[in-house]
């Protein structure tokens, strides 16, 4: 009979015995945060193993907004990258799940306002609730960009204010990559820019 597999669900440390060990010898903790490895979980650990190898790639933190004729929403999003210089092109991973995500499909048009490490007040307000729920734009300080007629958000470092390019946007599943062109933008305030990881180590 082959040995039982146990997984520290902290780590992913594999321990190999009839019972889980005394002490991870890797991060330290007690038996009590070991699971039993079975063939269906050998999966699950694979994939929560590559997702910690992906926490390595280094992102920043923005509030995406946009609208849907009078009304306005925004989330938080990490995945916004500058893809192009000349013109200036970006692009946003965007879950088909969210508000934000019809606001955008319907009017082409979102801004983001990049966050600065004073920020977690906002990435919690606009991350961790859905403008299906709630308005999420109330109470919350913004001025509408001159382009687009979208709100960027106050204390925050600079926005950028963007038109989709619907022939290089593409469904990738679960989100869209909405690919846009920066047609506007403005610095707000001074402070350093909030990484993912700055956020997820001080939040
Ligand atoms: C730190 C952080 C990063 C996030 N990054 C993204 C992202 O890149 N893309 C995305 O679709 N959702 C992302 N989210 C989740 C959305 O912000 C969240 O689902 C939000 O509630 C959607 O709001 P909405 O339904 O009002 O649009 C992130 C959340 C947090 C807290």
């Amino acid at each position: 009979m082959s040995a039982k597999k146990w997984r520290c669900t902290v780590c992913n440390y594999i321990h190999t015995g009839e019972t889980p060990p005394d002490k991870c010898p890797v991060c330290g903790v007690g038996p009590e945060k070991f699971v039993l490895v079975t063939e269906e979980t050998v999966d699950e650990a694979r994939k929560r193993e590559l997702q910690n190898i992906c926490f390595g790639i280094s992102y920043g933190l923005y509030v995406i907004c946009s609208k849907d004729g009078a009304k306005f929403n925004g989330q938080t999003a990490n995945s916004l990258f500058q893809i192009t210089s000349d013109p200036i092109q970006v692009a946003i991973g965007i879950n088909k799940n969210n508000l934000t995500h019809d606001y955008i499909k319907k009017s082409g048009v979102f801004t983001a306002s990049i966050l600065s490490q004073e920020n977690h007040d906002l990435v919690k307000h606009f991350g961790y609730q859905s403008g299906k729920e709630v308005d999420k734009m109330k109470g919350i300080k913004f001025k509408l960009g001159e382009k687009t007629g979208v709100p960027y958000i106050q204390k925050t470092l600079s926005y950028l204010e963007c038109e989709v390019d619907w022939e290089k946007s593409v469904d990738v599943g679960t989100h869209t990559l909405y690919v846009a062109r920066v047609i506007g933008a403005d610095k707000l305030e001074q402070g350093e820019p909030m990484t993912y990881a700055y956020y997820r180590a001080t939040r």
